[in-house]
């Protein structure tokens, strides 16, 4: 098991008044850790503590008890704050530097060369979509405009641990899709990537692991996978198949099992719907006045990780091609009780194999 990047144990922060009296446990003992290549969610309502958990993780504030320990030292070590990349609640930028020299600003800060700068400047401005606006000052830049510019910079050293408070607040849904696929990019290079938010449209189809706090507690926590899994009940597919054919199967399973299976048509996603229908958009429009369709990962950001398998292309793998969809060019001769037999058969196999 490799040593996490990240192992928060019985974390709290209390925020105290003028006169030292505790006015609000903003985080309440929180453990957790963050394995390398993971995305861990952390997702609350309103003042649940995210931002409080994520500033003590890249050592803005102290904890008031409990221990954090990030590539197994302080968070404070300038050691660990060279490997970090760190995305904060609110874009804070000098409204009238443009995209270019901010960038630029942070690589310096990192102590990059001239030429090493202009190189991330570039792919970064690329990769975020903004290249054509990099000679406008910020100040005139839309909210997500200067998100986009916020996660520029938090890319710039090239992090192994990607620290991201709210990164999609202000983006518009193709600016949502395309951090998400940013960030399982980064992930898939080997990045370990923390993101907090109250949306769940964001974490859902994006972390490995959740952390749920409320009041400043940890409510519940683990794998995706594990805690929205709903066992009880099992979803065949039948991509592409005529529901006539599938009702005598269906027919069937009700019998074998004593249920009534439902039938329908699954619906497209209102995001995949809204993307498809702005790309379509944008290849007839190529002036962009906002942002452009940005470009892939910045190559820059080559990862020292090996590639690790895709966990959320597992999550939403559809089941395994299901062998009891009998085949397009299937006799049609048979009789209604032979039909029936084969189709529980099939039906029952494929169900084996699900349950399995
Ligand atoms: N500097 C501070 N001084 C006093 N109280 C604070 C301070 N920072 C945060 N708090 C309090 O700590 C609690 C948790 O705040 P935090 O910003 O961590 O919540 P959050 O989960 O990030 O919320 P949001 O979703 O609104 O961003 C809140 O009650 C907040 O008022
Ligand atoms: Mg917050």
């Amino acid at each position: 098991m490799p040593e996490p990047v990240v192992r928060a144990e019985r974390l709290a922060r209390t925020f105290r008044d003028f006169w030292g009296r505790p006015r609000v446990r903003a985080v309440r003992d929180v453990s957790f850790q963050a394995e390398p290549g993971a995305i861990l969610g952390l997702l609350g309502p309103n003042g649940s503590g995210k931002t409080t958990t994520l500033k003590m993780l890249v050592s803005l504030i102290a904890p008031t008890s409990g221990a954090v320990r990030v590539f197994g030292r302080a968070p404070s070590d300038l050691a660990v704050k060279a490997r970090l990349g760190y995305l904060p609640e609110e874009t804070r930028l000098y409204p009238y530097l443009t995209p270019d020299e901010i960038i630029a600003f942070y690589g310096r800060l990192f102590d990059l060369s001239g030429r090493e700068r202009r190189r991330r400047t570039d792919q970064l401005l690329d990769m975020v979509g903004l290249a054509h606006a990099r000679r406008r000052p910020v100040g005139e830049f839309s909210k997500g405009m200067a998100r986009r510019i916020g996660l520029a910079q938090a890319l710039v050293n090239d992090p192994d641990l990607l620290v991201l408070d709210e990164p999609t607040s202000g983006l518009d849904p193709v600016g949502c899709s395309q951090v998400k696929a940013l960030i399982r990019s980064l992930a898939q290079r080997g990045k370990t990537i923390i993101i907090s938010s109250h949306l769940l449209a964001d974490l859902e189809n994006l972390c490995d692991r959740l952390l749920i706090l409320c009041n400043g507690a940890a409510i519940e926590q683990g794998g995706v996978r594990d805690l929205l899994e709903d066992r009880r009940t099992v979803r065949l597919t039948f991509p592409g198949l005529d529901p006539d054919r599938v009702a005598p199967m269906l027919d069937a399973l009700g019998r074998e099992f004593n249920l009534a299976p439902e039938i329908d048509h699954p619906m497209r996603s209102l995001e995949t719907f809204f993307l498809e229908s702005v790309d379509r958009a944008r290849r007839s429009q190529p002036e962009p006045s906002g942002v452009a369709a940005a470009a892939g990962v910045a190559p820059f950001l080559a990862g020292k990780g090996g590639a690790r398998e895709d966990v959320l292309s597992k999550l939403v793998a559809s089941p395994s091609q299901p062998a009891a969809s009998p085949p397009p060019d299937a006799p049609t001769s048979e009789t209604g009780a032979e039909k029936d037999a084969e189709a529980r058969r099939a039906a029952n196999e494929a169900l084996r194999r699900l349950v399995k």
